[in-house]
């Protein structure tokens, strides 16, 4: 056998600490046979998986491999079989992170796509399933691999990635931030920090304009509520029109899933409901509260988007939030219409507590288009149709298009000024924490995956 590959078999494997708390690592090394996987790398990487699932820690991984030992047939292909069986076992119960630092080829890519947060780094990750080569053989294209799997390509156009860094060690340094809001396992909690006051900065009344059609930045209110203003967000890049990300209230790390008016308005469509739907399934296994703040004009129309499953998708965030026993805070800061207003952590998939902004419209659909149907008729018969479509809009919008229907009927606990927004959120995770649910009895559910 090549004496190169019996040199640690292209892969270390080894225990260490972040912040002063345990993790497992394993680190591939491209200067033998290109880290690419035989049966004894695998082994290796199998025995640190089973020790952080035995000794309830993190794992990371740090990827840099060829795929699959070619020269070793079934055997590598039996070695990935045996760490995607074990990266499923541990989803939910450790944290389990993937860092891509060069190419990541072939079977490679999917124990990281099994993971919890993919790090990539400009230049240097390189993921895909097939490489340039066989697809200059197979279908006579030519196509870079960082134009085909580089870090940008998965940080915004695929979602593989959830983390982009320019350098290696701005990577290290987001991979440690991103531990400081995570529990070591799903039987803790993440650990507690001081509570500390937001950014005096950032003014919660001024940031979201009166005119629903105006947008604004949603981290800034999420800045505004948030420790030390402080935001880590995950998949930045990719899927803009939801905002997903930790930040601290009073100390606790908390899970915001937020809509974004900066990007389509802020909709849901196929990747945002991917995006949204898989963090708060992450959040719910490892005890992180959920806070959403909504203002959605609905599910992005459209052929294309029904022909990409907007059905299926969207319906994923429906199953992960009626799923999820974590506390849920849902805050309606302006629009909330139709399958959005379900969608987004609402009453009636048991958010524990809802409180609406007082401009929040909480309606089937938007004022111009509702008029518009129901009144059809008085409208275009009418003297002065445009004057009578105004009219219409104005008397719908009073009656329908407020927070204060929903409140009467339970959906709303409280309309509240935006001012007291960290003070009852602060409230609601506290009475929140110590919820007691118990869901119906059965193996697990079958979510629209
Ligand atoms: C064995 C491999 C290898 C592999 C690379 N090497 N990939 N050896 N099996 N899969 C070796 C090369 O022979 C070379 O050895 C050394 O690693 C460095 O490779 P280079 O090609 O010189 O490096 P570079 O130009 O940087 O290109 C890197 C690369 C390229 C892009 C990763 O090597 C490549 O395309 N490899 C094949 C990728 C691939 O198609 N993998 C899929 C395998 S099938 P020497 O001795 O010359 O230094 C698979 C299916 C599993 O993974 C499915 C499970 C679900």
């Amino acid at each position: 056998m090549d004496k190169k590959i019996l040199h640690g078999d292209g892969v270390i494997i080894g225990t260490g600490t972040i912040y002063g708390q345990s993790v497992c690592i394993f680190a591939q090394d491209f200067t033998v046979a290109g880290g690419s996987l035989g049966l004894m790398h695998a082994r290796k990487i199998t025995k640190i998986m089973d020790h952080a699932l035995k000794m309830r820690v993190p794992l990371i991984g740090i990827n840099d491999s060829g795929g699959a030992r070619i020269q070793e047939g079934v055997n590598s292909l039996a070695g990935y079989g045996e760490i995607f069986f074990r990266n499923t076992l541990s989803s939910g119960v450790i944290p389990q992170i993937s860092v891509i630092l060069g190419p990541c080829a072939g079977g490679a890519v999917y124990s990281p796509a099994l993971t919890d947060f993919v790090f990539v780094v400009d230049k240097i990750s390189k993921m895909f399933i097939t490489g340039p080569e066989v697809i200059k053989t197979v279908l006579g294209e030519e196509i870079s691999m960082d134009d085909l799997g580089g870090a940008k390509v998965h940080s915004e156009i695929s979602g593989n990635a959830h983390f982009y860094a320019e350098s290696e060690l701005e990577c290290f340094e987001q991979i440690k931030k991103l531990m400081t809001y995570l529990p070591w396992s799903n039987d803790q909690k993440a650990k507690r920090y001081e509570t500390r006051e937001p950014d005096q900065k950032y003014k919660i009344d001024e940031i979201v304009p009166d005119d629903p059609r105006q947008p604004y930045d949603v981290r800034d209110v999420i800045k505004a509520v948030a420790d030390d203003s402080e935001f880590f967000e995950i998949q930045e890049y990719w899927a803009a029109n939801i905002v997903i990300g930790f930040a601290r209230v009073n100390g606790e790390s908390c899970g915001f899933v937020c809509n974004q008016p900066l990007v389509l308005a802020g909709v849901l469509d196929v990747d945002s409901a991917d995006k949204a739907a898989r963090f708060i399934r992450f959040c719910d296994a490892f005890n992180i509260p959920v806070i959403t703040f909504v203002d959605i004009p609905g599910y992005l129309p459209g052929v294309e988007q029904e022909h990409s499953g907007v059905i299926r998708h969207g319906a994923k965030v429906l199953y992960a939030y009626s799923e999820a026993t974590v506390p849920k805070m849902t805050v309606i800061l302006r629009k909330a219409y139709g399958g959005g207003y379900i969608a987004m952590s609402s009453r009636h998939l048991r958010a524990d507590f809802v409180f609406a902004w007082p401009g929040a419209e909480i309606a089937v659909m938007g004022p111009e288009g509702a008029a518009n149907i129901i009144f059809r008729k008085e409208i275009t018969e009418s003297g002065n149709p445009e004057e009578t479509r105004k009219q219409k809009v104005k008397e719908y919008k009073q009656k329908f298009a407020n927070p204060y229907v929903a409140a009467a009927r339970g959906y709303v606990d409280s309309v509240i000024e935006p001012s007291e927004t960290r003070k009852l959120l602060i409230h609601a995770i506290e009475v929140a924490s110590k919820k007691s649910t118990s869901m119906p009895k059965k193996k697990h559910g079958v979510p629209p995956f």
